[in-house]
């Protein structure tokens, strides 16, 4: 949600800029810019749209510079234009402020800055913090250089209530950028003679593998061969330097027309790496060492609250079912953003497992936070090394899936599926699972990939199904038990990037309301592998076409009066989720190419929500 780059050193700064930034587009794309030093003066464009609008922009006047601040924005306050796209100005208009978050009190400190004589142009928030940023520097004159930029940006972030991730430029300071962080992400990118920030450190990977993941309420000061790290308030600076391991084209798209097929087709190569030196033949179960837990601490858990949003609570939800089944320990899921705010009765003996990709959802990082201060322990699944979530959790599993672009989820899903059944292997080898069922779950899990391969190369009959229902009014989801969450995933992914209306339901409850729904025009997409519940799966078939609803079926059977049907290769009923979400992402990625939709950018989304 947004994304910054900034770079000063000694290379032309405005392609790096706009490299970064195309890089960085997955997390909001309606409108971008840069500023840039130039000498005396600062260079600054800004445009609406996506960053190629700002790429050609930049292309019939570009200006050589070596460094500057970009950001493309996802709009919380003020519409998407030219003027509310960042960077913004302060009063003196030699203050250049790019901002990821919110701040909360931005009308309060606008009315003071108004009364003090500031004009603004925006209706943004963060032209607030960069007119409040320059009131302080104005009145710092005893200082010079960097110090003084720093001193007013660490007093105007003293102000301030909310979440940023800010980069800041002076006109008079062109070897100078300050960053800071507090909600939003922030990674500093160290090279040789050149530094770096961005909201994301895979984005940095072309230019530098060494980077410092920033901490809230850090501020540090980058120039060309240094950088300083301060923080504001008491907590002493500390800084680790880490090694990226992110190969430059594994945030390329390569041949595929989209990222999102691409990570589609990823996925047979995301549940391996998921299982990766994870699995233990000798005795039946999985080894998960960053769970930070000893076998004692494992068996005392009593209860499991799995949080996350969109499509990471739904593959909670599968993590929800594999746990109850394997290791019989109540598991329940919520949403992040509702359960930080709601008073759920707490034992000491419950275990939280907070999932997400980006490692980034405030919402998600909100409810680690809450559940760590009523004194629980918090484990973390995640995707980007580094992030916040992944950082602040007690421990936790690496998804290891490789950057994924696409703003739908789709081998984030797989793999965080494939670590719940590890997980559960795990849980349940320590309470009531068999040797003998551990291994068949573990043959089973090793047979996935290649089942995988099987239904995408199904990804054509599918599209024809895509394109035979791509024009209806609405999109019905019926699956039951560990497939329920797989029907409201397959209408999330629907919803998401082909915006017609879709509906997950547990086809069970089909008669309770739903069933108004079906007509001709409503088709229903019916996951129905031949389990303990086909037959109850076929009884709701039967009265969808009683009703004239078309059918497409998921089975790995037989599917009488289906209109369409997508076979699936069978595995343990535990494990056929994972099989199952497969053809449904396929369906919606192929209705949307029908549609003509933007897949990778869809419209109001972002990838990384990191406000609230
Ligand atoms: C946003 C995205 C979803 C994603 C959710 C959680 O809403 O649009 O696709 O599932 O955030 O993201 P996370 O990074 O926490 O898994």
């Amino acid at each position: 949600m947004c994304g910054i780059i900034a770079y000063v050193g000694g290379r032309d700064a405005q392609p790096i800029l706009l490299d970064g930034l195309s890089r960085l587009e997955y997390r909001g794309y309606d409108s971008a810019g840069l500023a840039v030093h130039i000498p005396g003066a600062l260079s600054v464009q800004k445009k609406a749209g996506r960053i190629a609008e700002l790429t050609k922009a930049v292309a019939r006047q570009p200006v050589r510079s070596t460094s500057g601040i970009s950001h493309t924005r996802w709009a919380t306050h003020g519409e998407p234009n030219d003027i509310n796209a960042h960077p913004h100005l302060d009063q003196s208009g030699k203050i250049a402020l790019v901002h990821n978050g919110v701040v909360e009190n931005y009308q309060e400190i606008k009315a003071a800055l108004s009364a003090n004589g500031h004009t603004f142009h925006s209706a943004t928030d963060t032209e607030v913090l960069a007119h409040l940023v320059g009131e302080h520097y104005a009145t710092l004159g005893t200082l010079s250089g960097s110090s003084r930029l720093v001193t007013a940006v660490k007093a105007a972030l003293g102000e301030v209530n909310g979440t940023y991730g800010i980069a800041v430029i002076h006109q008079d300071l062109p070897d100078v950028i300050v960053g800071a962080r507090r909600g939003s992400p922030l990674v500093l990118g160290i090279g040789v003679d050149e530094q770096f920030l961005s909201s994301d450190a895979a984005a940095l990977s072309p230019y530098t593998q060494k980077v410092v993941y920033l901490k809230d309420f850090d501020v540090v000061t980058l120039q060309p061969s240094q950088f300083d790290l301060q923080t504001i308030g008491e907590r002493e600076a500390s800084y680790e330097i880490r090694e990226l391991d992110i190969k430059p084209e594994a945030t390329e798209r390569g041949a595929y027309p989209h990222y999102m097929l691409k990570e589609i087709f990823e996925q047979p190569a995301a549940i391996r790496n998921a299982m990766r030196g994870r699995i233990d033949k000798d005795t039946g179960t999985a080894h998960l060492g960053g769970l930070n837990l000893t076998n004692e601490q494992l068996r005392d858990i009593r209860r499991i609250i799995v949080l996350g949003c969109g499509t990471a609570l739904y593959s909670g939800m599968v993590g929800e079912q594999m746990i109850e089944t394997t290791a019989h320990l109540p598991v329940e899921t919520d949403f992040s953003s509702e359960f930080r705010y709601r008073n759920t009765p707490l034992d000491n003996d419950t275990l939280f497992l907070v999932v997400s990709q980006s490692g980034e959802t405030a919402d998600t990082l909100g409810a680690l936070r809450e559940a760590q201060r009523k004194g629980h322990r918090v484990l973390g699944i995640c995707n980007n090394v580094g992030s916040t979530i992944a950082r602040e959790s007690d421990g936790g599993v690496y998804m290891h899936a490789g950057p994924e672009i696409g703003v739908a989820a789709t081998k984030s899903f797989i793999s965080q599926a494939t670590i719940f059944a590890l997980l559960s292997l795990k849980l349940g080898r320590m309470r009531y699972l068999s040797a003998a069922a551990g291994h068949e779950i573990i043959d089973a899990l090793e047979k996935l990939p290649a089942q995988v391969e099987v239904i995408l190369q199904q990804s054509d009959h599918i599209k024809r199904i895509a394109e035979k229902y791509a024009h209806g009014r609405s999109m019905l989801f019926f699956g039951r038990q560990g497939n329920y969450p797989i029907a409201l995933e397959g209408a999330l992914k629907m919803k998401e990037i082909t915006y017609l209306h879709a509906e997950g339901y547990p086809s069970s409850e089909l008669k309770h309301g739903v069933i108004a729904l079906i007509d001709p025009n409503t088709p229903s997409v019916v996951i129905a592998p031949h389990d303990s519940l086909y037959e109850k799966n076929m009884s709701s078939i039967q009265e969808i076409k009683a009703r004239r609803g078309p059918v497409i079926c998921l089975t790995t059977s037989d599917c009488a009066g289906a209109d369409a049907l997508i076979k699936i290769p069978s595995t343990l009923e535990l494990l056929q989720p994972i099989l199952n979400v497969i053809p449904l992402q396929l369906l919606a990625y192929h209705t949307a190419v029908a549609l003509g939709r933007d897949i990778d950018k869809p419209r109001n989304l972002a990838k990384s929500v990191t406000v609230e």
